[in-house]
């Protein structure tokens, strides 16, 4: 559990990128703009990555959202390659190696790993939060847990 009160010497990390990201946050709740900075903060505080973005629940397929990166799909159906896998298992996928997933969708070819986070409030699927890296293997069960904490704080500050 991350410690959020925890602001002295040696905050790093996810804590600290956590208590970044309440700050910047703090006095708006409008959802594109929240989900625009959020995404602009992701990809550039966290090391290595070359994607980073939402896409959105349209009545069971996933529309592009506020991202970081080079242009990405559009839409992608629930069930297809790891968003669309995250979408329809609303469980997290986090993938070593893109080359190994079966229906991986290639939208820059610099990716070789990949996380995505379903985003779900009050039991609705809102949508999933997508990371690529150019390095495999470069999420960890670390990296897992520390995107859904500040996804936690994206959902708590932002009107949905
Ligand atoms: N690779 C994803 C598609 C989205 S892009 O990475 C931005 C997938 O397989 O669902």
């Amino acid at each position: 559990m991350i410690d959020l009160n925890a602001t002295g010497d040696g905050l790093e990390g996810y804590p600290l990128w956590v208590a970044q990201l309440q700050a910047l946050l703090a006095g708006e709740r409008d959802f594109i703009a929240n989900a625009a900075q959020f995404s602009a903060f992701v990809f550039n505080e966290l090391p290595d990555l070359n994607w980073a973005g939402f896409y959105l629940n349209r009545n069971g397929e996933l529309l592009l959202g506020p991202f970081q990166g080079k242009v990405a799909c559009v839409r992608i159906p629930f069930g297809q390659g790891v968003c669309g896998t995250a979408a329809a298992s609303g469980r997290p996928q986090r993938v070593e190696d893109v080359h190994t997933f079966a229906g991986h969708i290639a939208c820059d070819s610099a990716s070789n790993s990949e996380l995505v986070v379903p985003l779900v409030k009050q039991g609705r699927l809102l949508g999933v939060f997508d990371l690529d890296s150019p390095r495999v293997g470069r999420f960890s069960e670390a990296d897992q847990a520390g995107i859904e904490a500040l996804l936690a704080v994206f959902l708590e500050a932002t009107d949905l």
